[in-house]
């Protein structure tokens, strides 16, 4: 099965960008942490990082019929795109909403996600643990969501 990680504006820059808040690790660390926590799974996983919202969208949208599960970083656009939302609504499969800070804990604007009504799970405020965390959760949540769909097609054929 496949995950798709996605990674929305400014995350290009961790490592960087206020390491008090974000901490001292980059992004491709994060990735690498991800890949390797699908892959002890047994999944695969490829990654998005975009400073563009038409371009996350299109994101999401290609992961359509292709991931089984999306576990999105989406930055500021967690709190404004509700277009994010829709795409998200409209991919089917598991959405996993990962931040590495906690949001609720900070800024009032950072305190609404629009994501949110349209995830299965939160994960936030773990920093890089986040990212196993999150693979984890999507992964257990999608193949118990495989299993259910697997089930209800035998009670139809019954
Ligand atoms: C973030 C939290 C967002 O509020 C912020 O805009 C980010 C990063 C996080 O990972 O903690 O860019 O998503």
């Amino acid at each position: 099965m496949h995950l798709t990680l996605l990674s929305g504006p400014n995350l290009d820059l961790l490592g960087e960008r206020e390491p008090a808040v974000y901490g001292p690790e980059r992004l491709e660390d994060h990735v690498r942490r991800a890949a390797a926590t699908a892959e002890a799974l047994g999944w695969t996983l490829d990654h998005v990082q975009t400073n563009h919202e038409g371009a996350l969208i299109d994101a999401v949208h290609a992961a359509r019929g292709n991931a089984d599960a999306i576990v999105v970083n989406a930055g500021a656009l967690t709190h404004t795109s509700w277009s994010l939302h829709d795409a998200l609504r409209a991919f089917g499969g598991v959405v996993v909403e990962l931040h590495l800070s906690n949001p609720a804990a900070r800024e009032p604007f950072r305190h609404t996600s629009v994501i949110a009504p349209v995830a299965s799970g939160l994960v936030a405020g773990m920093g890089g643990l986040g990212y196993e965390v999150a693979v984890h959760a999507a992964v257990r949540l999608a193949e118990s969501r495989a299993r259910e769909d697997e089930h209800d097609d035998e009670e139809e054929r019954r």
